[in-house]
């Protein structure tokens, strides 16, 4: 049996969790321990993430996560819990330290994006997102009537990560940062250089963040591996989920050391509007159970099973709301795992 904690969280998160169930049911082999993150489990212990919770996820074979988050915990207090501390306690606790955001349209979703079908037919890029460190864990306050973050980079975390993008590029990393601005932008840029002598079959180039922001909608189709730190990785994949019609439709692996378990989740959020309305995607989700599957598990050929049956169910002409569509949630659902 594979052990899988499930971290439903907020939101949607309970109901694309349910989904996503019904699908690992489906696949089989699977013990699934359930247990509370984020805003969920602030209402219940006062903490977004309890260590019993860490230690579980610790002992599983992976955690599949679904969102955190809602207006509820929302507060500008630096005092007060807040549900995304949950999400990055387990990364932080975890160590992981990579995260794979993988952008490919689907074949049938090719008019769905608000880009035209030329500008990102052909589009098969990996964000790799630094994960652990930057102003995401940077030294952070308030003094008299200001406030500060702090964004520190270490040579080694540099180098691993680097070495992650070049192990996952077909031909090409794109390292993005803001070195023109940004001492740990120049010092990322000199590490990343090192790495590439080590992997001369694969090219580097540079791009600044701005103007990476900018490519990625002019010509999406001509990036491999877009690698960077934990803040830009965060604006830029948001941006490169459009590519692919909906931010309902990307999925996420974040993976540290060989041996600890992945966590895997969308990288959409808890959608609070929609909450409850049983219209959410699943997709995303289930597209994160297969990488879960493929990085995680070491299950290639079901993590191509359920990919394959996301895209058979496009292509019968399967649309949630956020594509444009009627179908709910139990319609996607239905409709994937009547594919698989
Ligand atoms: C993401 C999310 C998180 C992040 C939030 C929920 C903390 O936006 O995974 O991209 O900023 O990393
Ligand atoms: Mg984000």
């Amino acid at each position: 049996m594979t052990r899988i904690i499930a971290l439903p969280g907020d939101g949607i998160g309970p109901e694309i969790m349910a989904s996503a169930r019904r699908l690992l049911d489906q696949i089989g082999g699977f013990e699934i321990d359930e247990r509370l993150v984020g805003g969920a489990s602030i209402d219940d212990s006062g903490s977004p993430l309890t260590d019993e919770v860490l230690e579980a996820c610790r002992d599983a074979d992976a955690v599949l996560l679904a969102a955190v988050g809602g207006p509820k915990w929302d507060t500008t207090d630096p005092n007060a819990p807040r549900p995304e501390q949950g999400l990055l306690g387990l990364r932080k606790g975890l160590g992981l330290y990579a995260n794979l955001r993988p952008v490919r349209p689907s074949p049938a979703l090719l008019d769905a994006s608000p880009l035209k079908r030329d500008r990102i037919e052909g589009t098969d890029l990996l964000v790799v997102r630094e994960l652990t460190g930057g102003v995401y864990f940077g030294d952070r306050g308030r003094r008299d009537d200001s406030a500060y973050d702090t964004t520190v980079y270490s040579t080694e975390e540099i180098e691993r990560i680097a070495e992650v993008g070049f192990r996952f590029a077909r031909e090409r990393v794109t390292s993005v940062d803001k070195a023109n601005i940004l001492e740990t932008s120049r010092l990322w840029r000199e590490v990343v250089e090192g790495v590439a002598k080590k992997h001369p079959d694969k090219q580097l180039d540079h791009l600044l963040v701005d103007n990476a922001a900018m490519q990625l909608v002019s010509r999406p189709a001509s990036f491999d591996v877009i690698l960077t730190e934990n803040m830009f990785g965060d604006i830029l994949s948001d941006e490169a989920a459009m590519l692919t019609g909906s931010i309902g439709m990307l999925p996420s692996a974040s993976v540290g050391e060989p041996g600890t378990p992945g966590l895997f989740e969308p990288v959409h959020g808890s959608a609070p509007d929609i909450a409850g309305s049983g219209k959410a995607n699943p997709l995303a989700m289930f597209g994160s159970v297969a990488m879960m599957l493929r990085y995680g598990l070491g299950r290639q050929d079901e993590a191509a099973a359920v990919e394959s049956a996301v895209d058979r169910a496009l292509a019968d002409g399967l649309r949630t709301a956020d594509l444009g569509g009627d179908a709910n949630l139990e319609d996607a659902t239905n409709a994937v795992l009547s594919n698989l």
